[in-house]
């Protein structure tokens, strides 16, 4: 076993306030000066850089600011095709309701494993260029047994973050027969698709012709739940609507997107802050020119938040964590700090994870490296590419 001394970093933000010497007064349990010794994927010493250990080999940062790697808790990597036309469209005023994920579904299904494979291997190594270690994949352009089953099986090759979606739209060739489509995304295909997923999803919104009642969205949630898997849900994205009392009400891990919410949904998600984490994904709202929820007043009534991509090809076509961290403290209000733990801890915490977003001993080596002196300049440069993950030994 190699062990690896990084130090030179000007700046490294732990998130862990225990960790000794650190300035936590922005909840980032920040170190000046420091240096990280890994060995086999785990973090086995933090310290001043002056007092480092010994090692195999040593990678000076040269003054690189060192953060938590990301932890991107929503993501549709799982696709082939584009809609570029569609955003296009929608940037001369044709508004978003879910129709165009048809077209991915179709894209999808004609492509062969190998083609999925290497697209989605493309997308792993374009977020971690970017600074994301670990990302949710959802399936959902598949539709049926078995299209559903490979975007799943192909996708726990790459993350243990496996998201069943069946119920992501009703498929065209269900169009007239709903509750059929209901039956067998409870049914034969959540069968299939348990094994290979952690999560079930659902999107719950009305407004789409395309998506799911609140009461559709229960019995899939209940169906998942079942089946062994966590809850996650696609809610008040369009609109004002049931997602967000569902998930509070179902323990859901995280409900997602959050775009809309009543008073009495901000209330839910306040009581529910350890249990249901609200994500933002304010990369949806850029893309799709909708308005930007309020996350400093969810922040302010004590929600715990999460900022993820929702990268996919109709709402947001982006894998960039810093771009949506940019725009939560640019068009949301967070401070930079808060910003940054919703892109880690934050993600984290949605995932039901404790072992990522945080830099600290005994933990997994996800260090995100910065071409600059702080994590500020996350915010203050944006579009800039500053930050990836370091690949070690
Ligand atoms: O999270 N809203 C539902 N699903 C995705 C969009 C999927 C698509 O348009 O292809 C979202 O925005
Ligand atoms: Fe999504």
């Amino acid at each position: 076993m190699t062990a690896t001394l990084v130090t030179g970093i000007c700046e490294l933000v732990t998130n862990d306030e225990t960790v000794s010497g650190a300035d936590d007064s922005e909840g980032l349990g920040m170190l000046a000066q420091a240096a990280v010794v890994v060995e086999d994927g785990v973090v086995r010493w933090i310290g001043s850089g002056r007092a480092a250990p010994p090692a195999d080999e040593v990678v000076d940062l040269g003054g690189r600011a060192v953060i938590p790697s990301f932890v991107d808790s929503h993501a549709h990597l799982m696709f082939a095709g584009d809609r570029a036309t569609e955003f296009a469209a929608r940037m001369t005023g044709v508004p978003y309701d879910g129709g165009g994920i048809a077209t991915t579904v179709a894209a999808t299904r004609a492509a062969s494993d190998d083609e999925l494979r290497r697209l989605l291997a493309g997308r792993i190594a374009e977020l971690r260029a970017q600074g994301t270690a670990t990302v949710e994949i959802k399936s959902g352009y598949g539709l049926t047994v078995s299209d559903e089953l490979r975007a799943l099986r192909i996708a726990a090759e790459f993350t243990d973050e496996t998201t069943f979606l069946g119920a992501h739209v009703v498929p065209a060739e269900f169009a007239d027969r709903r509750v059929e489509y209901l039956q067998l995304v409870t049914g034969p295909m959540l069968a299939a698709c348990a094994p290979h997923a952690r999560w079930v999803d659902v999107f719950c919104e009305p407004r789409s012709p395309h998506a799911f009642t609140g009461d559709e969205a229960r019995v899939v949630l209940a169906a998942g739940r079942d089946a062994g898997l966590g809850l996650r849900v696609h809610g008040n994205q369009l609109g004002p609507g049931p997602g967000v009392q569902l998930a509070v009400q179902m323990s859901a891990a995280s409900v997602d997107h959050c775009t809309f919410l009543s008073d009495a949904d901000v209330d839910a998600l306040a009581a529910a802050a350890d249990t249901t984490v609200a994500t933002l994904l304010p990369g949806v709202e850029f893309s799709t020119r909708s308005p930007y929820p309020d996350g400093r007043g969810l922040i302010d009534r004590g929600v715990s938040v999460a900022l993820a991509t929702d990268c996919n090809p109709g709402t947001c076509y982006s894998s960039s964590m810093p771009l949506v961290i940019a725009l939560a403290v640019r068009e949301m209000r967070l401070t930079p700090a808060e910003a940054l733990r919703a892109a880690t801890v934050g993600g984290a915490q949605a995932l039901r994870r404790n072992d990522i977003g945080r830099i600290r001993v005994g933990g997994r080596a996800d260090l995100t490296a910065l071409d600059a002196p702080t994590y500020l300049h996350l915010m203050y440069r944006p579009g800039v590419p500053l930050c990836r993950v370091l690949e070690l030994p």
